[in-house]
C-alpha cells in the first residue's frame, strides 16, 4: 500500500490531489517571492520613496491576495459542487456504519434483495461508481479512503452520502478521521477493489449462510464458540443468533484480510490471540478477554472461525 493521498486511484481523489498540488506549489512560490523582496529590501541602500511603497503596498498586499484567493474560492466551490453531485444511476449502493471502534458494512444480496451484513472491510467493482450511506451507531466518526475521496463524517441519527469510485484495483486505507475514543487508531476500514466478475463472485459468497465445519477440531471449535455465547454479541448466520449488531458478523470472517479492524493480519493463531487477549491487544474494546479458556478450546475456536470462508 503506497501513501494513498499522493497517489490517488480515482476521479474524486485525483481532483483533490490536484488542488492540493496548487496550493502547496503556489504557496511556496509565494513564499519564495516574499522571502526574496525581503531580503532585498533589507539589503537596498536606496531611498525609501524610490521603492514606490504604495504601489508595493496596494499591489502586493490587496489586488494580488484579492486574485489569488478569488480564484482558489472559484476554484474549490466549483469542485465542491462535482464532488457533492448525486450517483449516476446503476451506481452501487452499500452502508457503512461507525462503531466503537468497528466499522459495520451492508450490501443488498442482488438476487434475493436480503441485507448482507459485514465488517470491516469494503469491496468495491473497478470502475463503477458506489453510494455509499455513512451514519454512526454511537459517536461521531468519520470515514476517509484518501485513495478515493475526502472524509465523511459518520454522524449518529442522520446518512451522509459518499460516492467512491476506483479506477484501480488494490487495497486501501480506509482509517477513522475523527477521534472517537480510546482505540480510535485502531478503526480501519479496509477497501479492497476488485474486477467487476471477481466483485460479483465475492459478493454472491458473502452472501451465503456459513460454513459446515469439516474437521473434529472446526466442530469442537463451533460446540465452544455456542457453549462461550459469543453468539450474544456475534452473529454467524444459520447458528441461530439474532443480528444484534453490537459487535462483527462473523458469518465470513475467515475471508477477511485483518481482525480487530485492522489491528492484526487475520490467521488461525491471529484469531487465538485476538480471543485470548483482546484487551492487551485492543484495551477498551467492548469485547473481554477469554484468558480463562484453555489452549485447546481456544485452538478449536481459531480452527472454526478461520473456517468461515
Ligand atoms: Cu472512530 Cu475515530
Amino acid at each position: 500500500m503506497n501513501n494513498p493521498v499522493l497517489f490517488p486511484a480515482g476521479e474524486a481523489a485525483e481532483a483533490i490531489a490536484v488542488i492540493g498540488w496548487a496550493l502547496l506549489i503556489g504557496g511556496a512560490l509565494i513564499f519564495a517571492g516574499v522571502m526574496a523582496l525581503l531580503t532585498r529590501s533589507l539589503n537596498s541602500h536606496e531611498p525609501p520613496r524610490r521603492l514606490r511603497p504604495a504601489l508595493w503596498l496596494i499591489g502586493g498586499g490587496v489586488v494580488f491576495p484579492a486574485v489569488v484567493l478569488s480564484a482558489l474560492l472559484g476554484w474549490s466551490i466549483a469542485l465542491s459542487a462535482r464532488l457533492g453531485a448525486p450517483a449516476p444511476a446503476g451506481a452501487l449502493q452499500v452502508s457503512v456504519t461507525g462503531h466503537m471502534w468497528w466499522w459495520q458494512v451492508r450490501y443488498r444480496d442482488p438476487t434475493s434483495g436480503a441485507d448482507i451484513v459485514l465488517a470491516n472491510e469494503l469491496r468495491l467493482p473497478l470502475g463503477r461508481p458506489v453510494v455509499v450511506g455513512v451514519n454512526s451507531a454511537d459517536v461521531i466518526h468519520s470515514l476517509w479512503v484518501p485513495a478515493l475521496n475526502g472524509k465523511v463524517d459518520a454522524v449518529p441519527g442522520r446518512v451522509n452520502q459518499l460516492v467512491l469510485s476506483a479506477d484501480k484495483a488494490g487495497v486501501y486505507a480506509g482509517p477513522c478521521a475523527e477521534y472517537c475514543g480510546q482505540q480510535h487508531s485502531r478503526m480501519h476500514l479496509q477497501v479492497v477493489v476488485l474486477p467487476p466478475r471477481e466483485f460479483e463472485r465475492w459478493l454472491a459468497a458473502q452472501a451465503q449462510p456459513a460454513a459446515t465445519p469439516q474437521t473434529e477440531l472446526q466442530r469442537r471449535g463451533r460446540q465452544a464458540f455456542v457453549e462461550q455465547r459469543c453468539g450474544a454479541c456475534h452473529t454467524v448466520r444459520g447458528l441461530g443468533a439474532a443480528d444484534a449488531g453490537v459487535a462483527p458478523d462473523l458469518t465470513h470472517v475467515g475471508s477477511r484480510l485483518s481482525l480487530g479492524a485492522g489491528t492484526l493480519r487475520n490467521d488461525p493463531g491471529a484469531l487465538v490471540a485476538w480471543i485470548s487477549g483482546v484487551q492487551r491487544l485492543k484495551s477498551g474494546a467492548h469485547m473481554p478477554s477469554f484468558d480463562t479458556l484453555d489452549a485447546p478450546t481456544l485452538q478449536a475456536l481459531g480452527a472454526y472461525l478461520a473456517q468461515l470462508q
